[in-house]
């Protein structure tokens, strides 16, 4: 697949995803999120692969937002469509049946942090900045931000980022729980591969249902949400992957797991 702004790469279970507009501090335009949605229903249709990652080419950016030099004479209607655009790619991302990993290398500004709030986990380089500026512009983030980042790090901490709009660095982003964990830049993706690999080795079903459960279970009751659970629970004593995961433990060796 041929693509002008984004870089895919796949080896074996892992595929990186690069957002690569470095002259625009690799900021999301409509191209962009439409060869994002290209590459993304390509991964989702890989049966071979366990987890994501998307990190910012060059140094600087992880993703400075949504493209300001095209979204400056939006009428109404394309903002609505433009917003639309984002929130679909969004939700590809998170509907991938895989984990998915933020490897935020700079500043995730706007849409940057949009995109990283709509990944499973966040880890961050020393030099990563986050932020929601968009009333700064005289608009709201539009990729979900107001959604996503309330639901992870609460409505008042989101509320003081996207009222003042002011960026924070990767330790109170850690501290807030926004990221996971901070590295340095060179460490950044090795990192990530890592965790990435150490998923890799689990049952892929197994670590398919668990982030459905978390992730359909976090927007309904505890009790349905606990049904859900038992239902996943119960479906992965059909797997293979369960026979071969408990046989494993009994016998003492490492499973090998087939993903069915
Ligand atoms: N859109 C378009 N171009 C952008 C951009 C963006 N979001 N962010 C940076 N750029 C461009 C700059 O215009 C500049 O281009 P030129 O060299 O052609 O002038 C180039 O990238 C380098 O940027 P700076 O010279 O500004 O670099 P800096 O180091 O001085 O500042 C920065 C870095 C603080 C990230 C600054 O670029 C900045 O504030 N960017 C905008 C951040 C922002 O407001 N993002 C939110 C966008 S709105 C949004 O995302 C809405 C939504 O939710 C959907």
């Amino acid at each position: 697949m041929a693509f002008e702004n984004i870089r895919l790469d796949v080896d074996g279970p892992q595929a990186t995803l690069t957002i690569d507009r470095p002259k625009s501090l690799n900021a999301l335009n409509a191209a962009t999120l439409r060869e994002l949605e290209a590459a993304l229903r390509a991964l989702a249709q890989n049966e071979e692969l366990r987890a994501l990652i998307i990190t910012g080419a060059g140094e600087k950016a992880f993703v400075a937002g949504a493209d300001i030099a095209q979204m400056a004479s939006l009428s109404t209607a394309q903002a609505r469509q433009f917003s639309a655009l984002g929130h679909r790619v969004l939700h590809m991302l998170e509907a991938l049946s895989f984990p998915t990993i933020a490897a935020v290398n700079g500043f995730a500004l706007g849409g940057g942090c949009e995109v990283a709030l709509a990944c499973d986990l966040i880890y961050a380089s020393e030099r990563a900045r986050f932020g929601q500026p968009e009333v700064g512009l005289g608009v709201i983030p539009g990729f979900g931000g107001t959604q996503r980042l309330a639901r992870l790090i609460g409505r008042a901490r989101a509320m003081e980022m996207i009222f003042t709009g002011d960026p924070i660095d990767a330790a109170k982003a850690k501290e807030i729980g926004l990221v996971l964990e901070v590295v340095p830049a060179e460490k950044l993706l090795e990192h990530c591969r890592g965790i990435a690999a150490k998923i890799a080795l689990k049952g892929p079903v197994a670590v398919a249902q668990a982030k459905r459960a978390i992730q359909f279970g976090l927007d309904a009751d505890l009790r349905s949400a606990n049904e859900l659970e038992r239902q996943a629970f119960a479906m992965l004593f059909g797997t293979e992957d369960q026979r071969e995961g408990m046989k494993a433990f009994l016998e003492k060796r490492a499973p090998s797991f087939k993903g069915r």
